[in-house]
C-alpha cells in the first residue's frame, strides 16, 4: 500500500540571501529533502564578488523545486515568499573587518534588511522566521551558552545585536528562531574569510599572512554542519527563541593553520601581520540548548571539513 504521507510534497520554504555561502548550502540541503525553494538575492558585491554565486546560482536554476528571484530584499519580497509558511533570513553584510570601512551599509543591509524582511512575514501569516545571527554579538570573548552579555566589538556584531532586538520587539505573529553561528568554513565559502585566503595562499606557494596577536582560538563551525541546524530549527516543536550553533570544540590558529598546511602540502610560509582591531580573541560557542531542543549534533570533525574545502580551493583553481 502506497503511504499518502508520500505523495504529499513537502511545503515551499522561502530563503532570503540563498545565493550566499550559508544560504547556498540550506538550499542544497531543503532540495535535497524534497522542499521546494523560493529563493532571492541580490549578489551584494559590498563584501566580495559575486561571480561565483551567479555561476551558482545559474547552475541550480534547472533544478526542479527552486525558483530563483534577483532582487533587493529592502525593497519587497518575490510574490512566490507568499506559499512558503516558514522563511530563512540568511541575507546580510558578515564580516568584522570590513563593518568598520562600511558601517552603514552593515546597518542597513543586516538591519534594515531583517525589518523589512521580518515585517513582511507578519503580515503574511508566516508560521516560523528563521534569522542568521553570530556569535560577534558577545564581543572578543564569545564563550559560553546564549546567554552571555551582548558586547560587540565591531559595527558588524553591533548591527547583528540591534537585528535581534528589532525582530523580538516586533515578533508578535510569527515565531522567531534566532541562530546564532560561530566562525563557518567549509566548501563556498566567502573569498574575503580567513580559511578560504590562507588556503589559496598556501595552494599558490605564497606567504600566509597570520595575525601576531597570540592565543586567537576559534569555534570553527562546518557549513554542512549550519545547514542541519537551520532545517532541524524548521520544526514546528521548537519554541521560539535563540540558539548557538558551534561545534563546540575550540581551536586554536596556529592548530588550524598546522592542519592547513599539512592539507595542502607541508610548505607553507608564515609572515605575521598585525592583528586588525575589533577582531574577536577567544570564540566557544555552548549549544547545550539546542542539542536539548532537537537531534542536531555538529558531526564534522575539523580535519575533515578543512580537507573538503581545500578539495574544492584546488578544483576552483584548475577551472
Ligand atoms: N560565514 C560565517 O562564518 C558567519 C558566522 C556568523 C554569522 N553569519 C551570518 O550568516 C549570514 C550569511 O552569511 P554568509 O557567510 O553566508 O554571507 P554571504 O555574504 O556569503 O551571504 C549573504 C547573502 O546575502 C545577500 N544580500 C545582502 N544584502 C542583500 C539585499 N539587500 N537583498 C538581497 N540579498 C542580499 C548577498 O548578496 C549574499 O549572497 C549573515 O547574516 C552572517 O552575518 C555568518
Amino acid at each position: 500500500m502506497t503511504d499518502s504521507a508520500e505523495l504529499t510534497p513537502r511545503p515551499a520554504i522561502a530563503v532570503a540571501g540563498c545565493a550566499g555561502f550559508i544560504g547556498q548550502h540550506v538550499t542544497h540541503r531543503l532540495l535535497t529533502d524534497g522542499y521546494r525553494v523560493m529563493g532571492a538575492d541580490n549578489f551584494c558585491e559590498d563584501l566580495y564578488p559575486a561571480d561565483d554565486r551567479r555561476r551558482a546560482i545559474a547552475a541550480m536554476s534547472h533544478t526542479e523545486n527552486f525558483e530563483f528571484t534577483e532582487m533587493d530584499l529592502r525593497e519587497g519580497v518575490p510574490a512566490g515568499f507568499a506559499d512558503c509558511s516558514i522563511w530563512i533570513n540568511m541575507a546580510g553584510l558578515a564580516g568584522q573587518a570590513r563593518s568598520w570601512e562600511i558601517p552603514d551599509a552593515y546597518e542597513s543591509a543586516n538591519v534594515d534588511l531583517a525589518a523589512t524582511l521580518f515585517e513582511a512575514a507578519q503580515s503574511r501569516g508566516v508560521s516560523r522566521f528563521i534569522h542568521a545571527s553570530t556569535s560577534s554579538v558577545y564581543g572578543e570573548y564569545a564563550e559560553g551558552d546564549e546567554d552571555q552579555p551582548f558586547n560587540p566589538c565591531s559595527p558588524y556584531g553591533t548591527t547583528k545585536v540591534t537585528a535581534e532586538g528589532v525582530l523580538t520587539a516586533a515578533a508578535s505573529t510569527t515565531d522567531l528562531v534566532i541562530l546564532r553561528f560561530f566562525s563557518v568554513y567549509g566548501p563556498g565559502q566567502r573569498t574575503d574569510m580567513g580559511f578560504f585566503k590562507i588556503i589559496n595562499a598556501a595552494l599558490d606557494g605564497e606567504e600566509v599572512p597570520v595575525h601576531d596577536r597570540p592565543g586567537l582560538m576559534r569555534d570553527f563551525t562546518y557549513v554542512g554542519d549550519v545547514a542541519g541546524a537551520v532545517l532541524a530549527v524548521m520544526d514546528a516543536k521548537v519554541s521560539p527563541t535563540v540558539f548557538n550553533v558551534a561545534s563546540s570544540e575550540p581551536t586554536s590558529l596556529d592548530e588550524a593553520l598546522d592542519l592547513i598546511d599539512e592539507l595542502t602540502g607541508g610548505t607553507m610560509r608564515r609572515r605575521f601581520v598585525p592583528t586588525p582591531h575589533g577582531l574577536q580573541t577567544r570564540t566557544s560557542g555552548d549549544t547545550t540548548r539546542l542539542r536539548a531542543a532537537t537531534s542536531w549534533r555538529p558531526h564534522t570533525p575539523l580535519r575533515t571539513g578543512i580537507s573538503n574545502q581545500v578539495a574544492w580551493q584546488r578544483e576552483m583553481q584548475s577551472r
